[in-house]
């Protein structure tokens, strides 16, 4: 009786996916702020469609206007111009009282986890669903439900100033699911933490959206981030948005400056200079400097060998290196091809032939 009740709810959810994909859409967005002394534009005409279920992240330097357009999305800031639709409703349009319900749709964690020290780790748990006149005991067992979840069932009665950061960050994270959001929206909440503590955060976030199906917005100006869990991302470059797309797309072939800068952060692009040397080339033969880069599958094929057999050219690999974008494999290679100039052209079109992306240094 439960599991079939359970079937129908999540029939009626896919039916609800297929209707309309888009959870959060925001159109021409615009925010200006207004000091005594000037006025701000923080964000110029953004638009953005989130899809429901995805690790959607946002990157950018800092004062681009990352936190600006969470705080708009959860309506701690007003719009200037522009509207965002939340689970299709739009939230710039409503009245305060109805803001209040809609809100209950977003949790949001932050970068200094904004626990309250005075209460335990518990209390802090059960805050939000005091505030939404949760009933006391449903309210207790939701508790301890989402502390197993974030794995601090052993911390319930401590305080916060007892937490390390990323136990500090589980608590925050345990908070904002409280109420069953449709979108976690995080604003640099992991910036506070050390590089192996990120990783365990992230990997919790991914198994959120996994087993929950709750979408998340994130922030950051750390490209590992985005990296490790995003399947999309939007760049943010002075208030407006310069490039769009998956995360796989951006790191194999970036088309802005900003860009391709995030993702030399973390891909190491650069050749040391003292690799580039000239080969001694063969009279009539000429030397191509290029970059590989080969994603998912490809990057188990031995296709720059079978180039070589083909071709009948010499490669000199001087760089090389394999990472991993989510869950798939993601590889750059640095290679001088040397040849004759017709069949060295011949070459690179073949690489380009099977998938992979050719820059020519
Ligand atoms: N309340 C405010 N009043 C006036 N200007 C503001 C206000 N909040 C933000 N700004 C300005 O708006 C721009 C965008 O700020 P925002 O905080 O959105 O940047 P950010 O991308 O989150 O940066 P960071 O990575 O440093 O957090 C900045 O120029 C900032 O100075
Ligand atoms: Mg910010």
């Amino acid at each position: 009786m439960y599991l079939a009740s359970l079937a129908e709810h999540q029939e009626a959810f896919i039916f609800a996916i297929k209707e309309d994909g888009a959870l959060i859409r925001i159109e021409h967005l615009t925010k200006i702020y207004q000091t005594p002394s000037q006025q701000v534009l923080a964000l110029d005409d953004v638009t953005l469609s989130i899809e429901k279920g995805e690790i959607f992240g946002i990157i950018g330097l800092s004062g681009a206007g990352k936190s600006t357009l969470i705080r708009c999305i959860n309506m701690l800031e007003k719009p200037t111009k522009g509207s965002i639709f939340v689970d299709g409703r739009e939230i710039t349009a409503l009245a305060k009282r109805e803001l209040r319900t809609e809100r209950q749709k977003i949790g949001m964690i932050f970068q200094h986890f904004n626990l309250l020290s005075s209460r335990t780790v518990f209390d802090n748990v059960l805050f939000p669903l005091e505030i939404a006149k949760v009933p006391h005991r449903q309210a207790r067992a939701r508790v301890y439900e989402l502390l197993e979840l974030v794995g601090l069932s052993d911390k319930a009665k401590v305080y916060p100033g007892q937490l390390s950061g990323g136990q500090k960050q589980r608590v925050g994270i345990a908070r904002a699911l409280a109420n069953n959001p449709k979108v976690l929206l995080s604003d640099e909440a992991t910036s506070a933490l050390d590089p192996q503590t990120t990783s365990s955060i992230l990997k919790l976030l991914k198994d959120i959206n996994r087993q929950l199906n709750i979408t998340i917005l994130l922030i950051t100006h750390d490209m590992n981030v985005i990296k490790q869990v995003c399947d999309r991302v939007a760049v943010i470059d002075n208030s407006r948005i310069v490039e769009i797309g998956d995360v796989l797309s951006l790191f194999s072939n970036p088309s802005t400056a900003i860009s391709k800068s995030f993702i030399n952060s973390v891909v190491k692009t650069d050749i040391p200079e003292d690799l580039i040397h000239t080969a001694q080339v063969p009279q009539g033969q000429t030397t191509r400097l290029i970059r590989v880069s080969f994603i998912g599958s490809s990057a188990g094929e031995p296709i720059i060998s079978s180039m070589i057999k083909k071709y009948g050219i010499d490669v000199n690999i001087l760089y090389g290196n394999i990472d991993r974008v989510k869950d798939t494999p993601f590889g750059n290679l640095v290679l001088e091809l040397i040849g004759d100039a017709g069949i060295l052209d011949q070459s690179m079109a073949y690489l380009r032939e099977r998938g992979l992306e050719i820059e020519v240094l």
